[in-house]
């Protein structure tokens, strides 16, 4: 890559030190393999799946772009994805080693090593297949952070079926709605999760949404015993996921699948429509998950890896179900919350489990940045945290002063902070640092991952030189990306693969900028109406049509405020059927519909703040004036060009705060 010079870091302008002796050790070695990328590239991916990923049957052609931009790689092989995270790890004597470590929401812990692991994942399997699930079959997973959840996606994948696991934060609707998009014949859930030492339903929820209509090929639904809470029972459908796992052998034939079968679909939030359900293939996914936990993590035999996102998005996936245990690692699973019973409790449990390796959101950083500053007692200098030696962020853009928090306070100079930018399509890390070899810098995810070649595009997919603002973009296609939207291959092609770029760029859906000297991308932000709330995507299309389903509602509009703990607050402009509500009303009616939101789509996507208008702002040609709204939202002065704004006036009534 010609444009980094690598003698232009200064010793202070590396605030942390590198590691020795990683995987890809020092800023030669990182640019060779970039470069082999380019001018070998199937060859370069050709090595990395014959050395990572174990073939039933070896593939014999690495891409086929017959079809751009539906990409197929290593098509030919065949393999398993619960064979390469589970059995290969009894053969090279990793059996005995802890696979999980499982702290539970009231700190009672469980381990399971790679061989228990292993029987659970095969006895459940088995279940599953007696019922009639396998190949091609789809199979909801809506449960907590748990060993089970881990257990319940690999026995999918082992038996060919593809989990869609929702997170357990989404109410009967949005689950509902993901079931009946992905045809569903079987759900695997928990009478209740553990949050924050309160228990919350989950077994009612999918009761719920299983009256909803269209839903019919359901016949089974496994539910693990969490916490014993009482529920109803449908004899017929219902079965006890300790019980159906009890009654099974300990072994189990895995499904040796196509590379290009799909392991999972994944909904996520896309600028408009509902959500889309992104569709993963086997080899390419589980082959970048692997890689990564070399490069960017570094991981080690004697690591204790921890990644705090649920299961539910695709950080679960990659760096918790899939990626830690290609890899044989040892890694802990939290189901509760960073709060409870205080705001230490991360630090606690890196002291405890020896954590060597934290992954977690800016968000959570910010929020327990807070929280050590009114309480000194949860800040992390309290706590035994030598253990360290790597730290990583996700999911949202950090901000330099809480990086240098987490590298100074949390890292103690010492680990290398990761700032790795990726989305649920790519399903893995894209541009990050490398530990051994990336002089890091605050604020940038600084370079892309060999064999990624990502660029900077204006609106016409023309490349832009570093130090000029665009869009992010992939030029060429690699092995982990989504493979098509479950059901709509044209939103895939159109919304990925824009005719307006030319149609051969993957569209990240980001803007971005490269520095003038060092070529490193800061990421500046969704370029669509993706708002990233706590680094949760959520779409403002989605919050509208959730609002404007309600009876008082009679038009809404959603942006995103940019907000110093979770990134972005959700601001909600609505006109009622009624009049304008006066101010004693709007708190009510503004209460009632954030109940409302978090009965549609889950509490995460309910408003901070909803503001009332006698009409909506638009053009004259019909159109929201969301640019303005952002302002408003922003607490900015309208004083920007209101002359094709139609009615300008109810501006000064959204600017009022209820
Ligand atoms: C944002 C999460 C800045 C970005 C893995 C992206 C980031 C969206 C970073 C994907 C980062 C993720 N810096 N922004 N390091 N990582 N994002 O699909 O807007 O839940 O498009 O995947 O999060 O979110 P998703």
């Amino acid at each position: 890559m010609s444009t980094i010079d690598t003698n232009m870091f200064e010793p202070e302008s590396a605030i942390l030190p590198l590691l020795k002796g990683t995987a890809i050790d020092g800023m030669a070695a990182y640019e060779a393999l970039v470069k082999k990328a380019q001018t070998d590239r199937l060859g370069f991916w050709e090595r990395l799946a014959r050395e990572h990923l174990t073939w039933r049957r070896p593939f014999t052609k690495v891409l086929d772009d017959s079809n751009a931009p539906f990409f197929k790689w290593f098509d030919d092989g065949t393999l398993n994805a619960s064979y390469n995270c589970l059995d290969r790890h009894l053969q090279d004597g990793n059996a005995d080693k802890v696979a999980i470590v499982f702290e539970a929401d009231d700190g009672n812990v469980t381990t399971i090593t790679y061989r228990q692991l292993l029987a659970r994942v095969c006895r459940l399997a088995n279940a599953l297949h007696e019922r009639g699930i396998g190949l091609g079959d789809r199979v909801m997973i809506y449960l907590p952070m748990s060993i089970e959840g881990v257990v319940a996606m690999q026995a999918c994948a082992r038996i060919g079926a593809l989990h869609s696991v929702v997170f357990g934060g989404f109410s009967a609707k949005s689950l509902h709605e993901r079931m009946v998009d992905v045809g569903a014949v079987a759900v695997i859930t928990a009478d209740e999760q553990m949050r924050g030492g309160r228990n919350l339903p989950l077994k009612s929820i999918v009761d719920e949404a299983l009256t909803m209509g269209g839903t019919d090929d359901v016949h089974t639904v496994v539910v693990y015993r969490r916490t014993g809470g009482s529920i109803l029972w449908n004899a017929t459908r219902d079965c006890w996921l300790h019980e159906i796992e009890a009654a099974q052998p300990d072994t189990c034939e895995p499904e040796w699948v196509s590379a290009e079968h799909p392991l999972f679909i994944l909904y996520t939030s896309g600028s408009t429509g509902t959500p889309k359900g992104v569709q993963h293939s086997t080899a390419g996914y589980l082959l970048w998950t692997s890689v990564t936990m070399k490069w960017t993590f570094d991981i080690r035999s004697d690591d204790v890896f921890w990644c705090t996102a649920d299961i539910g998005w695709i950080t679960g996936h990659s760096y918790i179900c899939y990626g830690p245990t290609a890899i044989g690692a040892t890694q802990v699973i939290f189901e509760g919350v960073p709060t409870y019973p205080n705001a230490g409790r991360f630090w606690e449990m890196i002291a405890q489990h020896k954590v060597s390796i934290f992954y977690t959101a800016p968000t959570a950083i910010r929020s327990l940045i807070k929280a050590s500053e009114s309480d000194k007692t949860v800040h992390p200098r309290r706590f035994d945290l030598r253990s360290l030696r790597l730290l990583g962020t996700v999911g949202e853009p950090i901000n330099p002063s809480a990086w240098e928090w987490y590298a100074r306070e949390v890292g103690d100079g010492r680990c290398p902070v990761l700032d790795t930018f990726w989305q649920t399509e790519t399903g893995g890390h894209m541009i990050a640092p490398l530990p051994g070899a990336t002089p890091l810098v605050p604020g940038s995810c600084t370079l892309p991952l060999p064999g990624i070649e990502a660029a900077i595009v204006d609106e016409t997919g023309v490349e832009l030189p570093n130090g000029q603002g665009g869009l992010l973009v992939v030029k060429k296609p690699w092995p982990s990306m989504l493979r098509t939207i479950w059901g709509n291959p044209e939103r895939f092609r159109h919304g990925y693969y824009p005719p307006e770029l030319g149609g051969n760029l993957y569209l990240a859906g980001d803007g971005a900028i490269r520095d003038p000297e060092t070529g490193y991308f800061t990421i500046t932000g969704r370029i669509d109406d993706v708002l990233n709330v706590s680094g949760h995507r959520m779409g403002t299309m989605e919050i509208e049509s959730a609002l404007a389903s309600n009876p008082l509602v009679a038009e809404a509009a959603v942006v995103g405020r940019p907000d110093e703990t979770i990134g972005e607050a959700i601001v909600a402009f609505v006109v009622l059927k009624g009049p304008r509500p006066t101010d004693a009303e709007a708190k009510k009616i503004a209460d009632q519909l954030r109940a409302w939101v978090g009965k549609e789509i889950g509490p995460i996507a309910k408003p901070k703040e909803i503001r009332f208008g006698d009409s909506m702002p638009k053009t004259r040609s019909g159109k929201v004036v969301r640019r303005l709204l952002r302002s408003v939202a922003k607490g900015e002065a309208v004083a920007q060009d209101m002359s094709t704004v139609e009615n300008p006036a109810v501006l000064h009534q959204f600017s009022e705060h209820v």
